[in-house]
């Protein structure tokens, strides 16, 4: 999911602000970015056209985005597979979305999301690809857009839950963990002794 981190220039770390994890999980290592606003970087390391000409299709709206597959998607890399309605309403409190669609199945490959407070924040959630399209550079198409997309809008602090192993994942995206040794902190409920 997403976590929060720091890099070196031209990025430094201001705040973080967690904000209702949909499952919050002990196993995920916070991380942040925040980078003094330059949406004017668009240098993907893959192009909208080539993805287009791999049979890919980007979208940044849900229609069209079948939330049974999202969820097939979900599951299909062990997230929990959750409720579609409160996926969808979910999906309406999102700030910004991207997703791929195979052409040739029409399905959602990959799909990342962030929500906030529009201005200043955003956390990244549920950053998938299905396992058939791993390794294709679809992960990073989708991160380098959305974190983009956040730019543009000049939200600048984007944080990230993220599990340890994708940590590596992370970090060439300019995610960092712990920033100015900050750590971020899941609420998490005690179940009461009988
Ligand atoms: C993590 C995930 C989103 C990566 O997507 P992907 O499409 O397979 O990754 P990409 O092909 O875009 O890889 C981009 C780069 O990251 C590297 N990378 C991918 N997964 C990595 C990992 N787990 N650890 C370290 N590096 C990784 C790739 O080698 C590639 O490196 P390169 O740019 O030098 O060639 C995908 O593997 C996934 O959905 N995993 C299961 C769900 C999950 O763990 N989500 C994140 C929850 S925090």
């Amino acid at each position: 999911m997403l976590l929060p981190a720091i890099t070196s220039a031209p990025f430094s770390f201001s705040s973080l602000r967690l904000t209702n994890p949909i499952s919050p999980h002990p196993r995920y290592v916070a991380v942040s970015i925040s980078a003094q606003a330059s949406p004017a970087n668009s240098s993907y390391s893959v192009s909208d056209r080539d993805l287009e000409s791999r049979g890919f299709v980007l979208h940044r709206t849900v229609s069209d985005l079948n939330l049974d597959h999202l969820n097939s998607v979900f599951a299909a890399v062990g997230f929990p597979k959750r409720d579609p309605d409160k996926i969808r309403v979910a999906l309406e409190n999102t700030d910004a979305l991207l997703w791929i669609q195979y052409g040739k199945t029409q399905r959602p490959v990959a799909f990342a999301r962030a929500t906030g407070d529009g201005v200043f924040n955003a956390i990244i959630w549920d950053v998938v690809v299905d396992p058939s399209f791993q390794g294709l550079g679809l992960g990073k198409a989708v991160i380098e857009r959305i974190i983009e997309d956040l730019l543009r809008k000049g939200i600048s602090n984007i944080a990230l839950y993220s599990e340890p192993r994708v940590l590596g994942f992370y970090r060439p995206l300019g995610f960092v963990a712990d920033p100015d040794g900050i750590r971020g902190m899941v609420y998490s409920r005690k179940k009461k002794k009988n």
